[in-house]
């Protein structure tokens, strides 16, 4: 059985990076990250492994890349599917932007940080895909940031659509 979870830092509009950095930085949130994937598998594609810079320590590493095959620490898959049917247990798929989008149809649940930053409309951006109706949102938790008055929003949505698929193939 395998399980797919993406967790993500991203602004109200949905940014999750500006000229192939991350624009924004909270520590509680990195160590939320870590805290959720620590000693489990996580699968991130190329450009954000190449972002990174190495791979997570402590984490089973995937990386998603058409062009490399060999990266130190990490297991390489050529496509989603080879993937897919070469694993099963629970994965979380780190990002980014493109890997997000590819993952979304086998992704069941997704957390997802609300940093309060604004970020003016920028041409580098990219965006997380927009979530349709088929996923619900199923906790929030609001997390204040120390020494002002805003906060971090947890999210936790879950994909229905899979959910239900699932739960009939598991009947
Ligand atoms: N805010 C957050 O929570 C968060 C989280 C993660 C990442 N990020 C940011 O997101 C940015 C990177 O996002 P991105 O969208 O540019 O790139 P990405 O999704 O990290 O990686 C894209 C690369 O993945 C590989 N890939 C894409 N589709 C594939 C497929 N169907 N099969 C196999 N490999 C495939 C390709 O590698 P090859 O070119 O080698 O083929 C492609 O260039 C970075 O700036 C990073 O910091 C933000």
């Amino acid at each position: 059985m395998f399980t797919l979870n993406s967790i993500v830092a991203m602004t109200e509009n949905r940014t999750i990076a500006i000229n192939g950095i991350i624009p924004f930085r909270y520590k509680q949130d990195l160590q939320r990250f870590k805290q959720l994937t620590i000693n489990k598998t996580v699968v991130m594609g190329y450009k954000t492994y190449l972002s990174i810079g190495k791979y997570l320590p402590n984490r089973t590493n995937f990386v998603l890349s058409r062009t490399v095959t060999e990266i130190p620490g990490c297991t390489v898959f050529k496509d989603a599917p080879t993937m897919i049917s070469n694993f099963s247990g629970d994965i979380w798929n780190i990002g980014g932007g493109e890997i997000y989008r590819l993952l979304l149809p086998y992704t069941q649940g997704i957390s997802i940080t609300y940093v309060p930053d604004k970020i003016q409309n920028n041409s580098t951006e990219i965006l997380f895909p927009e979530l349709d109706d088929n996923w619900s949102l199923i906790s929030e938790v609001k997390d204040p940031i120390p020494d002002t008055d805003e906060s971090l929003r947890h999210c936790y949505y879950n994909n229905r659509l899979l959910s239900s698929v699932l739960a009939h193939t598991n009947h």
